[in-house]
């Protein structure tokens, strides 16, 4: 018996290792400036499996588009998939500044959830999406109502048996419903039915970033892999090991599982001589000069901000950071993208979640690089030969 259960392990692990890569698209970067700017046409279809489209709106329970330019850039966004007939295209909702006030209305009631459910269907099919990313932060964080966590897992079963529904009628390939979800360990347990959500949705983005930034008065990495040793309190929960298992653990299957990869950093300005992980802040780095938000750093600006700077390795975190005059970030660099991506497929995860494609060096300006070094990296480490050889092993 016991050999027989290790055949089967390894036979799924083979076919099942990780390999998704969903890249997100914001589309607000269409209005950054000059070499900031990024739209559609700047997005390479070869470079991630899924593209998440960010994002849309709800208006009286309907899913709509955000504003009326967008609707052609749906066009254009699924036209890419004539250049890559395997990629998948998702249309989200929801998203860091939405007004969760719209999430909560539209699942307050069976029929409000219902008349959502069939916007997002026509909506998608009208528009060749392949399916809908929810993108609600969070349904039991701040702001939110509290029943929204059982409405939450409702939506999820409602979407899902629907998209089963409207595939079996119209003879198509069913849509896909997917989630990006909350890291932080408290909201995780005010927010989500783990069990029953993971058994309705089709993959699952642990937004495993935003960890520390400066919103806190002590430099913190905004994504690290592990716990600090300087971490006590709540703090031994804010890193992306601890997530990415608690997750697994309270019963999401890990091949539903990515792993969430910020292509930006957290920035903070020093208060004191101190430079190290916990160092007193005074208050956010100075503003991206093309994202334009204090503290946010694009992966192309931390490039720009960081030359000639030595790059500093947290030990612990596995994960680095950078001091310029008063200014600390950390960020992501090829060291820590290649640690993480390991971390993911030794933990048999579906894949990788990158926030954002607009964040990368996408026209190779500022980095000395290569074209999109941050996402071609994890696309090297996750997508290609490796998918051809597990498969080709199999068979
Ligand atoms: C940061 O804030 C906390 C309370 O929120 C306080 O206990 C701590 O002393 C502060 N640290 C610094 C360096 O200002
Ligand atoms: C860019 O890379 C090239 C080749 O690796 C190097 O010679 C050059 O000094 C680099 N430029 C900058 C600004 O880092």
């Amino acid at each position: 018996n016991f050999s027989k259960y290790q055949v089967k392990t390894v036979f799924r692990w083979e076919i099942s290792s990780s390999s998704i890569l969903v890249c997100n698209y914001d589309s607000s970067a269409v209005n950054r400036a000059a070499y900031g700017q990024f739209t559609v046409s700047d997005i390479d279809p070869n470079l991630c499996t899924h593209l998440v489209y960010a994002s849309s709106d709800i208006e009286l329970s309907e899913l709509v588009a955000s504003n009326t330019a967008d609707l052609e850039d749906y066009v254009s966004f699924n036209g890419l998939k004539t250049r890559n007939p395997q990629l998948k295209t998702l249309l989200s909702v929801g998203g860091p500044t939405f007004n969760i006030q719209k999430f909560s209305m539209m699942a307050s009631t069976k029929i409000n959830r219902a008349v959502f459910i069939q916007s997002v269907i026509t909506l998608l099919r009208n528009y060749g999406f392949d399916g809908l990313n929810l993108d609600w932060r969070y349904p039991g964080g701040p702001g939110s109502q509290p029943d929204d966590k059982s409405k939450f897992t409702l939506l999820c079963k409602e979407l899902s048996d629907a998209f089963v529904a409207e595939g079996q009628q119209t003879n198509r390939e069913r849509l896909i419903i997917t989630a990006s979800v909350s890291a932080e360990k408290a909201v995780i347990d005010a927010s989500y039915d783990i069990t029953q959500i993971a058994t309705d949705l089709d993959f699952i983005n642990v937004l495993t970033f935003d960890f520390h930034g400066p919103w806190e008065n002590v430099t913190g990495h905004n994504s690290p892999l592990y716990q600090g040793s300087q971490d006590t309190g709540n703090n031994i929960y804010s890193n992306t090991d601890f997530a990415m298992q608690y997750w697994r653990n309270q019963g999401a299957p890990s091949q539903k599982l990515n792993l969430g990869l910020a292509a930006y950093g957290r920035s903070f300005t020093l208060a004191s001589a101190m430079t190290g992980v916990g160092a007193p802040a005074s208050g956010p780095g100075e503003e991206g000069c093309y994202t334009g938000e204090e503290g946010f750093w694009a992966y192309y600006e931390t490039c720009l901000y960081t030359q000639g700077v030595t790059i500093q390795w947290i030990m612990d975190q596995e994960v680095p950071y950078a001091v310029t005059e008063n200014q600390w970030v950390g960020f992501d660099n090829s060291a820590s993208i290649d640690i993480k991506v390991n971390y993911l497929r030794k933990n048999n995860f579906g894949g990788a979640f990158v926030w954002s494609l607009d964040l990368d060096d996408f026209n190779g300006r500022f980095c000395n690089q290569s074209i999109n070094p941050f996402i071609s990296q994890v696309h090297k480490l996750l997508v290609p030969g490796n998918q051809h050889t597990q498969s080709g092993t199999f068979l």
